[in-house]
């Protein structure tokens, strides 16, 4: 059987951010869990427009639609801004629809709160998106998780929570991979 591609969303994108260290670490621990392709997705290089200001046939576009066509599952790395998700990662899914449509997904949140906030409501969004959320979510603290809320030194106990979302996301895309084909 092929093997499942897992694309590890970054969902911030300003300069000084936090978050790609937050999705290696999340790389780390999805590579020594099981044989599955798994990459980091870093919506800064993609260079999407604002949705509704250009054509939509951007090069950036049409370069994000068809990498999260080859995905079958998403891990969403999710920062609080002002009690939700970034105005990027709501840009980002806003500008694909089917692409999204039948996978699964898990989300890693990080704030003051665990960033408990931002990923309720991007349970709200993907649900729309036709992408089924997994229950199990690790949150990491800004205070605890984070040296002087820059350096990334998360505490242990959230490797195995970590695990533990793997297995449902890749239990569920690999279901809704036959969802998708029939
Ligand atoms: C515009 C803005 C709004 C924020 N609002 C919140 C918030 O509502 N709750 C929270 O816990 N943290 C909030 N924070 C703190 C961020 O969660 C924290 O800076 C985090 O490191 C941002 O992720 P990043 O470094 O990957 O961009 C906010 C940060 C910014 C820049």
């Amino acid at each position: 059987m092929k093997k499942l591609n897992i694309g590890i969303i970054l969902g911030s994108t300003r300069q000084g951010r936090v978050s790609p260290q937050v999705g290696k670490w999340v790389k780390e621990i999805a590579q020594q869990h099981e044989d599955v392709n798994y990459e980091i997705l870093d919506i800064v290089d993609y260079n999407l427009p604002f949705l509704g200001t250009g054509t939509g046939k951007e090069r950036g576009i049409i370069a994000w639609k068809t990498k999260l066509s080859s995905m079958d599952g998403f891990v969403f790395i999710v920062q609080e801004y002002n009690h939700s998700i970034t105005g990027a990662l709501k840009n980002a899914l806003d500008s694909a629809y089917e692409e999204w449509n039948n996978k699964a997904a898990g989300i890693v949140s990080y704030g003051s709160t665990g960033g408990a906030r931002a990923a309720e409501h991007l349970r709200g969004i993907l649900g729309e998106l036709s992408v089924a959320t997994v229950s199990a979510h690790p949150t990491l603290s800004i205070f605890t998780d984070f040296t002087k809320s820059k350096v990334f030194k998360p505490a242990d106990f959230h490797t195995n929570y970590v695990a533990k979302m793997l297995d449902q996301i890749l239990l569920w895309s690999r279901a809704l991979k036959t969802v998708r084909k029939s």
